[in-house]
């Protein structure tokens, strides 16, 4: 594999995620994505505005890529894995990509953006402290003073799961099981929910169990910030923060906090259940301030 730039230059170690992100298999899912989350739309509809010039970095298979660039007034994507550029590209062929690292922005002049977007939590698998740390600075660089910067990251005491399940599916078993018998339904249906409500909140605790018994042991839990190994393709070495960590360390690279939501708006954020909190920063100081 060859070394990105900042590899070369700085000779650090390579990051180990990117052999995943650059699978195309993983490369293929997440073209396949191409939709907002509630928490996304309310925090792009909030913040952005129309004739942006955006920056979506981690832009994976461009799944914020239609909605970002049908505001902004010039778009472009940028990922480390050649993969998911490529899948952009062949997507939205007439749209601007570019593979490169977030911790060398150097093919972008400074101040050159209104805003920088991470969704996903791409921040969380730019790796290691060090590469966090330039990306950080080269976000800043690229953002013109008051621009804004949205991105997600992982809750590390995110251990209690919420029993989810999907209320059409059953309506629909109950459906197919009462056939024309439209007496039976009703019945079918309360039945149903019954032992679906019941299969959710077991399935719900033995995640729960599963994830306190693989989280709770870790610094990362206790410190509220380290690394952990995401299960996602195979495992992913994450960063993770709690939202007072992170608006600590941003705070020191010169961006001040403007909202935390939990991503699973519209549902009220809990520190101990929500999976990952979305974040707004504006960048603060001149350009050029260090
Ligand atoms: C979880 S995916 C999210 C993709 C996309 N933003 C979305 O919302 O669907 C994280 C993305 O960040 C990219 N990424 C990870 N580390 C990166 C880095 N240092 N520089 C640029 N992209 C990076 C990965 O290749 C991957 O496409």
């Amino acid at each position: 594999m060859a070394l990105t730039k900042l590899e070369t230059k700085t000779g650090s170690r390579p990051d180990p995620n990117i052999l995943t992100y650059n699978a195309p298999a993983v490369a293929e899912y997440y073209a396949t994505l191409d939709y907002l989350t509630p928490c996304e739309s309310l925090l792009f509809d909030q913040y952005l505005r129309s004739g942006m010039t955006i920056l979506d970095l981690g832009v994976g298979g461009g799944r914020t890529t239609s909605y970002l660039s049908s505001i902004a007034g010039r778009y472009v994507g940028v990922d480390y894995a050649a993969q998911m550029i490529a899948a952009c590209r062949k997507k939205f062929p007439r749209l601007e990509f570019e593979v490169a690292n977030a911790a060398d922005l150097s093919n972008f002049v400074s101040a050159s953006f209104d805003a920088v977007v991470m969704a996903f939590n791409g921040m969380d698998y730019v790796i290691p402290n060090e590469s966090h740390f330039c990306a950080l600075r080269e976000i800043r660089r690229v953002l013109k003073p008051g621009g804004i910067l949205i991105f997600s990251s992982h809750n590390p005491r995110s251990i209690w799961m919420r029993p989810s399940w999907n209320p059409r599916r059953v309506q629909d078993m109950a459906q197919t099981m009462a056939g024309n018998n439209s007496v039976l339904f009703r019945p079918l249906l309360w039945s149903l929910t019954a032992v679906r409500l019941i299969l959710a909140g077991l399935q719900a605790t033995l995640h729960s169990f599963s994830r306190a018994a693989r989280r709770l042991p870790t610094r990362t839990f206790w410190l509220g910030q380290g690394y952990l190994l995401d299960p996602a393709h195979g495992g992913l070495k994450t960063h993770y923060a709690v939202p007072e960590k992170v608006e600590h360390e941003l705070g020191g690279f010169g961006f001040q906090l403007l909202r935390v939501l939990g991503d699973d708006y519209p549902r009220m954020s809990r520190p101990y259940v929500t999976d990952w909190y979305y974040y707004v920063f504006s960048r603060i100081g001149a350009t050029g301030e260090k």
